[in-house]
């Protein structure tokens, strides 16, 4: 927990809640803190969450920019950030699954003979490792990834976790495609949504029970490159990230990786959730009045390899590097600004181009004189979206894709 100082204040060990009206038998409470163990600094995540790695937000822990490189400037997240490394995003806490009782459950109208909640089509882990396995890299971001920006840079206070831009990772997961899981369960030329539903705790806010995190995804999708993961960077899922089994929803905003997956229900309708009809919305003056349709894909974004605030020396040229990323194509082009935004050079690239992944990118600053400098990085697509300077608003923060300034020190 972290107080609106920012200073570290008890923190309180979760253990998670039962699952109201879910197989509570598949959930192993978390243990209890070892006698002499430190409690994280986010009661809900498991993994230890080192203060030069992560910032605590609420239940979630943000990757900080400058763990990518070392004190000499070396890279030490390469391609895909290590999994102790990756950012959490949860509603609540991160639940204990025994892989082995775990079922995947499916049931619904889309599927021939429309399998009810009841008596579902049922696969366990060593059924799907024997359904055909598929590799993929893809980006995890969540929808409110830079929210800090819309008060810190335009002035326009929105609520929410306040992500700078570390609520964001690339990783390499294999799994099988939710294509063939699907098949397997009998689909049906009627689907035409699927709702997968995680068995976390269910998401309780402003005294309103939300039930258990869930949100439909069009079968369109779901058929074309969604990956239904039990792996992330050749290791098998760690609880925090979605063990035993989880979406990966390549382009999308995070919330369509839906953790913890227990049941899949696949319709011959649209089906609708809090998470696709109160959140994950824009709402506000440029939207239409009963709110935008449910987000899908990610915006550009940049970010330094840099501490906010990092020491620089006068008179030294110095390496900055950085990543951008897009969830519509691969990033083709990266400029970056250390004046304000009044003058641009092209960086040089350090990945080729992909769009299942960021670009890597680098350039050379030679700053003459002591003082406070911005930088700015300002990325564009192979559809030629490009970052604006400023984002449009809307009331829960989502998508902040304009181009962020990063204060610097020159000493
Ligand atoms: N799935 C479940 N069951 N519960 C959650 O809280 N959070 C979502 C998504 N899947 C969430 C979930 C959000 S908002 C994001 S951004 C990603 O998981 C984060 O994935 P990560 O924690 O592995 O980085």
């Amino acid at each position: 927990m972290v107080s609106a100082a920012g200073v570290l204040v008890a923190p309180v060990p979760a253990a998670p809640l039962p699952a109201a009206g879910r197989a509570a038998a598949e959930e192993v409470p978390a243990p209890g803190p070892l006698p002499g163990a430190v409690p994280g600094p986010v009661p809900g995540i498991v993994k230890p969450l080192p203060a030069d790695w992560f910032v605590p937000r609420g239940t979630n822990a943000e990757t900080r920019w400058d763990a990518f490189r070392d004190a000499d400037g070396r890279a030490v997240v390469h391609r895909h950030v290590p999994v102790e490394r990756f950012f959490v995003r949860n509603h609540t806490s991160t639940p204990l699954i025994d892989p082995g009782t775990w079922r995947l459950r499916l049931f619904g109208s889309g599927l021939r003979g429309a399998p009810t909640a009841g008596r579902p089509v049922e696969f366990g882990l060593d059924d799907l490792r024997e359904l055909p396995s598929t590799r993929i890299s893809a980006l995890i971001e969540c929808a409110g990834n830079a929210r800090s920006y819309y008060p810190g840079q335009q002035n326009q206070p929105v609520p929410g976790t306040p992500w700078t831009l570390g609520g964001v990772g690339s990783a390499s997961w294999r799994g099988v495609r939710l294509a063939e899981v699907l098949r397997a369960a009998g689909l049906t030329g009627a689907a035409v949504d699927v709702l997968p539903t995680g068995l976390d705790p269910d998401f309780v806010a402003g005294g309103t029970n939300y039930g258990p995190v869930r949100r439909p995804l069009p079968i369109a999708k779901a058929l074309d490159d969604v990956l239904l993961a039990y792996e992330m960077n050749g290791e098998p899922l760690t609880p925090d990230h979605g063990a035993p089994a989880r979406l990966v929803v390549p382009g999308w905003v995070g919330i369509a990786s839906i953790k913890w997956v227990g049941s899949v229900e696949v319709a011959d309708h649209r089906l609708y959730s809090p998470w696709n009809t109160d959140f994950y919305r824009m709402f506000g003056p440029d939207y239409p009045p009963g709110g935008g349709d449910p987000l899908t894909e990610q915006v550009v974004k940049s970010a330094f390899e840099l501490a906010a605030g990092a020491r620089l020396a006068a008179g030294r040229e110095h390496r900055l590097h950085g990543r951008s990323w897009s969830g519509a194509a691969a990033v083709r082009r990266v400029e970056v600004s250390a004046d304000g935004g009044r003058t641009w050079r092209r960086a040089e690239l350090r990945d080729e181009p992909r769009a299942d992944g960021w670009t890597r990118w680098s350039v050379d600053w030679r700053p003459e004189r002591p003082g406070r400098y911005e930088l700015r990085a300002r990325a564009t697509d192979r559809r030629g979206n490009t970052q604006p300077e400023r984002a449009v608003f809307n009331r829960e923060g989502y998508l902040f894709g304009a181009v962020v300034a990063h204060p610097v020190t020159v000493v």
